[in-house]
């Protein structure tokens, strides 16, 4: 006979009390929510997703979610767009010296993962559409491009058909950095779903939101497979954890990159939000194209498909630098432009120091310098030059999802007149 056990309890409301203060709710629904917690019954079990021996994994059901709502075959929960990256390139097989074409107009992380996977970033130029020229792209081709990694900048798509072109007739993986165009979608295909991999993030700046998060979607069996060993290499679930390598290539060391459960439960309520973010800021966005007047010699940015912005971001190019400049001494709220205020932007690539001294965690310098590189591409804060006069011309305006027609129709007024004054 078995002596009987205490119930073991070991998350009560104290914990969920704290999960729900990061959210800085007013009193009166916090109040309801102690209320609820305290006295309602436990949720039945019913319709609920295994994941790492837990019955009600929110991770899993996210997953299943996301992958319904995208149209892909796999989505994979991992702990950041940054987590999602490295392991997308490690999946997509990227080596010691193979290089990956990316954008000099991105965040970052989108670089350095790269690097972090050991490869060797390539940067080349965007357009005036602010994501990567497809011309660039085939110009910086070589014999040890591996990878294309096309960013969606401000919820805008690339034009992806062209890049898809190149990538197959050159027989290069495509890895879409789709960390600021979640639910974005180009020529009715959801950004993330057009190339070999997506990678969204979930941080709290991104379009939804799960506190830190990230995601990687493919169609690829294999592909799912080695993104899955790399995030969660403690655990090799692939499907079966305790399973002998099923194929080559399967089964290797990797890292532990989770997404925890608290904030898979975020990520999955936000998932039903999406549409709505989406549908109320591209519905703002439209709104000010129509209503406010660009001075002389500006233009917006124009999307590759203007249906599927995610549009949190309008873009305008001013005639000229000096231009841009004045723009934002308007003092409006929200009309942001580059460099302006001293502080280096992530953003653009001649304030990538890492990259252009090829500063490297410990002093032997990999995998920039190493028997695996013949030739590094020149890094230099000039290498881009369309990038940065395009950039320095950029002003964008933020748009929110509280935003109303009537806010708009305000801003845009405010915004008329002081181009009006400012540019007669
Ligand atoms: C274009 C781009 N790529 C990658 C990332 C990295 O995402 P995370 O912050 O979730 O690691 C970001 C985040 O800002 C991003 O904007």
């Amino acid at each position: 006979m078995q002596v009987p056990r205490p119930a073991h309890i070991k998350y009560s409301t104290d914990e969920l009390l704290e999960v729900i203060d990061v959210f800085n709710v007013p009193a009166p629904v916090l109040d309801r929510i102690r209320e609820l917690l305290e006295t309602s019954d436990p949720a039945p079990n019913a319709g609920n997703l295994f994941r790492y021996y837990n019955p009600r994994s929110k991770a899993a059901a996210f997953e299943q979610a996301y992958a319904e709502k995208v149209g892909c075959r796999y989505a994979l929960t991992v702990n950041s767009g940054t987590s999602a990256l490295i392991a997308a390139c490690i999946a997509a097989g990227v080596a010691p010296g193979d290089e990956v074409i990316v954008p000099a107009y991105t965040f970052f992380a989108s670089v350095s993962a790269i690097v972090v996977a050991r490869g060797i970033p390539v940067i080349v130029d965007i357009d005036e559409s602010l994501t990567i020229d497809p011309e660039a792209i085939r110009a910086a081709i070589t014999p040890r491009t591996r990878a294309i990694m096309p960013v969606h900048m401000i919820g805008h798509s690339c034009d992806m058909d062209p890049i898809m072109a190149i990538a197959r007739e050159h027989g290069l993986a495509v890895i879409e950095d789709t960390a600021q165009a979640c639910g974005g979608t180009y020529k009715g295909k959801y950004l993330g779903t057009c190339g070999d991999l997506g990678c969204i993030s979930l941080d709290a700046y991104k379009v939804i939101g799960a506190g830190e998060g990230g995601i990687v979607t493919t169609d690829d069996e294999m592909l799912y497979m080695r993104v899955q060993s790399y995030h969660d290499t403690a655990a090799c679930w692939r499907p079966d954890r305790f399973a002998r390598e099923r194929r080559p290539g399967e089964l290797f060391c990797g890292e532990n990159y989770r997404m925890p459960e608290l904030c898979a439960a975020v990520a999955l309520a936000q998932l039903r939000k999406l549409d709505g973010i989406n549908a109320a800021t591209r519905a703002i966005y439209h709104q000010l194209r129509r209503e406010i007047q660009l001075p002389a010699g500006a233009r917006w940015v124009e999307p590759h498909d203007p249906d599927g912005v995610c549009g949190y971001t309008l873009g305008i190019l001013f005639a000229s630098q000096a231009d841009a400049a004045r723009a934002a001494e308007l003092g409006i709220g929200g009309l942001a432009v580059k460099d302006t205020k001293g502080v280096r932007d992530w953003h653009v690539f001649w304030n990538w120091e890492h990259i252009l001294e090829q500063k490297t965690a410990t002093p032997e310098g990999f995998p920039f310098r190493s028997p695996y590189v013949d030739r590094l591409p020149g890094y230099s804060p000039d290498m881009c030059p369309r990038t940065k006069e395009i950039m320095l011309r950029l002003g964008t305006i933020a748009i929110s999802s509280a935003d109303t027609p009537e806010w708009a129709s305000a801003y845009a007024a405010e915004l008329n007149q002081g181009f009006a004054r400012l540019f007669a």
